[in-house]
């Protein structure tokens, strides 16, 4: 893949193609240069001002430097299953000297048991299609059980929308990435609304993004504390009617 190669939509990347450059632990991916401002803006008005946000498929590590720098109230823990994604976004952290970056940690979505109890946000950019489904599965389980009450869950990347075709950047894409992995492509939204409910999140806010992609943010549901005696026990239940967005 080469920078002058005409782009129709996104580029998909993953650790150990042409992106290393030889002797460099740093990996390059050139798609984080031309989204990463995009998606900042819409993370200035999710994220609290301060902190702990996880992301997980941090991949290079380009996106949460920039967003670390821009953004120091926060304390940023990045993350990725890949050896190769840990070693660059160690490597970018060390390069911008950034002391709200923690270690990268070796997190599967797909896995349970993520080395992390608590965070204010999770980020996962560019993940739910390039991984199989079971990744997505994990990460909303995970993320519902990590969040705290209006804590934010926040995706980006192409999706499938009820009622629309998919654009014909993203139908090449889809049909790319299926050819690489048949375990991969763009995943139904409402499918994704579908697991977030069921982990205590509340609807889909969707924000329109350059290039076909979408902002997708889900937060978690208050919980609603419950007098003594009044539900028969249960002293907490998550309060189904409570919609942030
Ligand atoms: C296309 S890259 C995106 C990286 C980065 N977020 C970006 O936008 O440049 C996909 C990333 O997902 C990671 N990934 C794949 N399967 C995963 C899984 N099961 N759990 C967590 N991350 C995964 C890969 O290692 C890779 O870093």
């Amino acid at each position: 893949m080469s920078e002058n190669k005409p782009r129709t939509g996104p580029q998909p990347w993953t650790p150990g193609d042409e992106w290393k450059q030889p002797g460099e632990a740093r990996l390059f991916a050139p798609a984080t240069l031309r989204n990463r401002d995009a998606i900042l803006a819409v993370l200035r008005d999710v994220l609290p001002a301060q902190g702990l946000v996880l992301e997980v498929a941090s991949g290079s590590g380009e996106h949460i430097a920039h967003f670390a720098l821009a953004l120091p109230g926060l304390t940023f823990q990045p993350s990725d299953p890949s050896a190769e994604a840990l070693a660059s976004i160690a490597a970018w952290t060390r390069d911008q000297g950034l002391p709200n970056v923690l270690p990268p940690l070796r997190i599967d979505a797909m896995a349970d048991g993520w080395p992390v109890d608590r965070a204010d946000a999770i980020l996962c950019i560019n993940m739910v299609h390039i991984a199989p489904w079971a990744a997505t599965e994990g990460l909303i389980r995970n993320a519902g059980r990590i969040l705290r009450e209006g804590g934010p869950l926040y995706l980006y990347g192409p999706f499938r929308r009820p009622g629309r075709e998919l654009e014909p950047g993203n139908a090449a894409f889809d049909a790319s990435l299926r050819e690489r992995d048949a375990k991969w492509g763009l995943r139904e939204l409402d499918e994704v609304e579908a697991l977030a409910k069921a982990a205590e999140f509340g609807a889909a806010q969707v924000v329109e993004m350059p290039a076909n992609n979408l902002s997708v943010v889900f937060r978690k549901r208050p919980i609603l504390r419950v007098a003594d005696g009044a539900d028969g026990g249960d002293r907490t239940r998550t309060a189904f009617r409570a919609e942030r967005f």
